[in-house]
């Protein structure tokens, strides 16, 4: 077929036949699986060119009609607005996780080494692990629309806009990956709905769009191989019906 995904990637038979063992080729798996949420910046500024091409990889996010109904107010220079989101991030985390009971978040936490994950786990409590919007070099404000279609039709499925900026900061997160600087979706400053309505009035965000998170760029303090983990591809999918036990190729009869 022309313009067919065979055409364009030619050596894409030859992948199949090598098959899992060209996984660990792939650039792009490479930089999903060590993709990570980094949440200790040093403060330091990230080169202007290299922050475009992060932005760049946002603007080529799919969407339907390719309406892109999604904006970002990227924050590099205010620092006094970086503070305001930590505040508020600080104050919604000790809400959210204040009174987790240590046993529960300490099996979550397995990749921290021991002497290390009682003091993650104290920031965690007070909320100052949530900081991280303060030290980043660019805070940036993903906002979302799902009444916004130039189509002049409104979509019936739900939460299209907020799909589209998932995609768009999923490209923004993996370029940055590459770039070797860390990034954390700052979710909680926008969780109340407060706290979103003092985002709006102070960045001038309109009624039609919704603020969903506060993404952030950065040098990290150091960088972070392990993470929680991911259950086996067994655990998420399904073979052709809801409820059939997807089998990976390693456990498929030959023949
Ligand atoms: C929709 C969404 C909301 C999230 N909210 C927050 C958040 O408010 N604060 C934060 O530090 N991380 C947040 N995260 C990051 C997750 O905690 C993180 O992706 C998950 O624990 C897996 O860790 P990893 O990104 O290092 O693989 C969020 C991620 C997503 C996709």
């Amino acid at each position: 077929m022309a313009g067919s995904a065979a055409e364009t990637t030619p050596d894409s038979a030859e992948r199949a036949e090598a098959g899992s063992e060209t996984a660990g080729e792939l650039k792009s798996l490479e930089l999903v699986r060590s993709r990570r949420s980094i949440r200790e910046f040093t403060g330091e500024r990230i080169p202007d060119e290299h922050i475009e091409l992060i932005l760049e990889a946002a603007r080529h996010a799919p969407s339907p009609e390719n309406m892109l109904m999604i904006r970002f107010i990227v924050i590099r220079d205010d620092q006094e607005t970086k503070e305001f989101l930590a505040d508020i991030a600080q104050e919604m985390a000790e809400t959210a996780f204040g009174g987790a009971p240590f046993e529960l978040t300490s099996g979550r936490n397995w990749f921290i080494s021991d002497p290390y994950r009682a003091a993650v786990y104290a920031r965690l409590r007070d909320g100052k692990l949530f900081r991280y919007p303060e030290k980043s070099d660019a805070v940036i404000l993903v906002c979302a629309s799902e009444t916004w279609h130039d189509a002049g039709y409104l979509y019936p499925n739900d939460l299209f806009g907020s799909v589209v900026s998932g995609m768009a900061i999923q490209n923004m997160w993996l370029v940055a990956t590459e770039l070797g600087y860390g990034c954390g979706y700052e979710a909680l400053v926008c969780s109340d709905p407060r706290h979103a309505m003092l985002i709006r009035d102070r960045v001038g965000i309109p009624p039609t769009w919704t603020p969903l998170t506060a993404f952030c760029i950065g040098v990290r303090v150091s960088p972070r191989a392990l993470g929680p983990s991911r259950p086996p591809i067994e655990g998420l999918m399904y073979e052709e019906r809801w409820g059939l036990p997807y089998k990976r190729m390693a456990f498929r009869k030959k023949g």
